[in-house]
């Protein structure tokens, strides 16, 4: 496995990894990621990842100084699922005095846009930055970032970038929690119960397939539902998978989206509630 520091370093490998898979992380790697890497492996000849935590993508007020940094485990963990290069550029050399954004129009605009302002520019500019150094063939990214794959969905299409998009499923533990770096900001106990954020999201999927509530009661009882489960939702909505736009009435494709607050750690989720 080859660790390259610099941009010039991942230049000179990418002769030699031929159809090239991509998959992009801030590391703090869990079973999602590994999965994702391991996808990798099965549609193209190499796997690479990049570690970077971007700090673009972070408000001054979020958690980029907390973020959790484990670059040692990531790196056999990296390594156990075979990937075979890895992109872990130094803050200071990729990202320092960069004077230049890439902002993705409509879809960035809704929900994680209002809610985290700049975020999505910081995506953007650093997944642009990585698909130009990288050059692969096909860049993996999870759905747990459902907003974030619309994104940069609109990014490639719009920009042209020549890279085939795959959208993996969420990850889970058992008791339904998505899996996140942020969960290890949880104590046992706080982890146990939040899990209640994706019992909300199925039993509003529930009701949108079974019974005839409007959208909007189904979405207000969500939200309180989650309220009194001492978490502080920022948005729950029923969405277009596409445009992420809001949508009133029953679609045959729809998704539930949820962001809150749960003992202080912003957790996001989503599914998908197909009619
Ligand atoms: O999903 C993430 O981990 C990040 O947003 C990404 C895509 C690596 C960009 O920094």
């Amino acid at each position: 496995m080859k660790i390259c520091r610099t941009v010039e370093e991942f230049r000179r490998a990418r002769p030699e990894l031929g159809k090239l898979a991509l998959v992009p992380t801030m590391g703090a790697f869990h079973e999602g990621h590994l999965s994702l890497m391991k996808k990798g492996k099965e549609v193209a000849d190499s796997v690479a990842i990049s570690i970077f935590v971007n700090p673009l993508q972070f408000a001054p007020t979020d958690d980029l100084a907390n973020y959790p940094r484990q670059e040692e485990e990531d790196f056999a963990m990296a390594e156990s699922v075979g990937v075979d290069a890895i992109f872990a550029p130094e803050t200071a050399s990729f990202t320092q005095g960069i004077k230049t954004t890439v902002s993705v129009g409509g879809v960035s605009r809704l929900w994680e846009g209002e809610h985290r302002p700049g975020h999505f520019d910081g995506v953007a500019t650093i997944v642009s930055k990585l698909f130009l150094v990288t050059q692969p063939d096909i860049a993996i990214f999870g759905q747990k970032d459902f907003q974030q794959c619309a994104v940069i969905a609109q990014m490639v299409e719009d920009l042209n970038f020549p890279i085939q998009l795959q959208f993996e499923p969420t990850m889970r533990e058992e008791s339904g929690l998505a899996m996140s770096s942020r969960n290890e900001y949880f104590t046992p106990d706080q982890k146990a119960k939040a899990c209640h954020l994706h019992d909300t999201l199925m039993s509003a999927s529930t009701q949108i397939k079974e019974s005839d509530q409007s959208i909007s009661d189904i979405l207000l009882s969500s939200q309180r539902s989650l309220t009194d489960h001492n978490f502080a939702p920022e948005y729950f909505a029923y969405v277009d998978p596409v445009t992420l736009e809001p949508k009133e009435h029953r679609i045959s494709n729809g998704r539930l989206i949820v962001a809150a607050r749960f003992h202080g750690v912003r957790l996001i989720d989503n599914i998908g509630v197909f009619l």
